[in-house]
């Protein structure tokens, strides 16, 4: 199985940006708790974090044939793009949404996603484990849907 990591804009300062509300874990800790969590699994991941739209949006079109899934935290792309939405829906893969801060109780602008709407599920406000529950979730949903499609994705 493989999963298909993205990080959105300004993502790549965690560790300085606002610790207060995104914590003190830089992007790399995050990603070497996805590495490992997805060798305990048992599913390949790859990750790539851009402050671009459309690097976003053409690795989520470039993931479809070649990933399961795609565990994905937007961040400020997702109050705005109609784009990213788009792609997700376009590529139909499996998709989790997640959030390190809880966008519901932050912000009134921060608690609408333009990409809940085309995914799987969304998890907020839980910090770095807010990605370790995603790719959980994502993992046994790729899974569960693997079982009823035999040979697909594999
Ligand atoms: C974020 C929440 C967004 O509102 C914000 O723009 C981010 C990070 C989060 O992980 O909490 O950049 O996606």
């Amino acid at each position: 199985m493989k999963i298909l990591v993205l990080h959105g804009p300004n993502l790549n300062l965690l560790g300085v940006r606002e610790p207060g509300i995104y914590g003190t874990d830089t992007l790399e800790a995050i990603n070497r708790l996805l590495v490992d969590l997805a060798q305990e699994l048992g599913c390949t991941i790859t990750i790539t974090q851009s402050n671009h739209e459309g690097v976003l949006v053409d690795a989520i079109q470039g993931a479809l044939g070649v990933a399961d899934g795609i565990l994905i935290n937007p961040a400020a792309y997702t109050h705005t793009s109609v784009a990213i939405r788009d792609a997700l829906a376009a590529v139909g893969l499996p998709t989790v949404e997640v959030h390190l801060s809880n966008i519901h109780r932050r912000e009134q602008f921060r608690s609408h996603s333009f990409i809940a709407p085309v995914v799987a599920g969304q998890v907020s406000g839980f910090g770095r484990e807010s990605y370790l529950l995603g790719l959980r979730a994502l993992f046994s949903l790729i899974e569960k849907r693997l079982s009823v499609e035999p040979g697909c994705g594999t």
